[in-house]
């Protein structure tokens, strides 16, 4: 297989679908071998630092009520929201991860309802749930996060939760690695410019991440009406020492590597 080389430039909406739904059908069995265990058939875990909803309580109430998930995997966190009680729908953009959701299911004779679609373009009538979530799910993968956040204040009742884990803003100005190289600032905070890997020999875009800042991503919540009630930057917890990509003890006791958002819409 061909390696790939890191660059940045501008990437639009189409480009980063077909690379990340490549990247992820590809990625799926790994990811689910080395992080399967540790996110739990039915857990729900807001990011590698192990942060644990049943302790966050970010969604609040899941009972009787209609939960989407976006970039849901395995289907992990809305199994979670089925076994507390709540009507969950995952949409994923890999179906590759959503053949490893419905293993799972049959494993435990349980059905998480989902669908193949990109969360860029929400296949749902507007006031369809009261909860949407996404935890490290779909939001750095998409282009227009502002549109994103658009729909999403569309499919939700008023009143209802925005809640969602992305890699701390901050940590854009890292090297992604998990040891002391990760620690030295060596980009700008406020360069948007998305993260790209090309393959060597076909020049093709193999993975695309985007990048807001902190304020971005309150501008883009307050101009669609959903209040951000909540920000969470876990510290890393005592005896967690599992490294995941960039994730790890070294960089975790110095600088967040998650925020989780909760907003409410009006
Ligand atoms: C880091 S995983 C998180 C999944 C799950 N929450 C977990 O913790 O394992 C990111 C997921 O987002 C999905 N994804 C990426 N881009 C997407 C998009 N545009 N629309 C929907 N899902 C997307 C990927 O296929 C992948 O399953």
């Amino acid at each position: 297989m061909s390696g790939v080389r890191p660059e940045r430039r501008p990437v639009d909406e189409a480009e980063s679908l077909r690379a990340n739904r490549a990247d992820w059908d590809a990625y799926a069995d790994e990811y689910q071998s080395t992080h399967g265990e540790f996110l739990g058939d039915a857990g729900f875990l807001w990011g590698p630092e192990g942060v644990r909803e049943d302790d966050v309580h970010v969604l609040g109430d899941v009972v009787g009520r209609d939960v989407l998930e976006i970039g849901s995997g395995a289907g992990q966190c809305s199994r979670w929201v089925l076994r507390h009680g709540g009507r969950p729908v995952a949409i994923d953009v890999s179906m590759r991860q959503l053949q490893h959701s419905r293993r799972i299911d049959l494993e435990h004779d349980v059905v998480v309802p989902s669908l193949c679609a990109s969360a860029a373009g929400l296949p749902f009538r507007e006031d369809s749930f009261d909860i949407v979530f996404s935890a490290f799910g779909a939001l750095q993968f998409v282009a227009d996060a502002g549109a994103l956040v658009g729909d999403v204040a569309r499919v939700l009742r008023p009143g209802g939760i925005f809640a969602f884990s992305v890699t701390h803003p901050t940590r854009w100005m890292f090297p992604d690695d998990p040891g002391e190289e990760g620690l030295v600032a060596s980009q700008s905070y406020w360069d948007r410019t998305p993260y790209v890997e090309v393959d060597d020999e076909t020049g093709e875009t193999r993975y695309v991440e985007h990048h807001r800042t902190l304020g971005d991503w309150v501008a883009a919540l307050t101009r669609h009406g959903l209040h951000l009630t909540a920000l969470l930057e876990p510290q890393w917890p005592e005896g967690h020492d599992r490294t995941w990509g960039g994730w790890s003890r070294v960089r975790g006791v110095l600088t967040p590597g998650t925020a989780i958002f909760r907003a409410r819409r009006a």
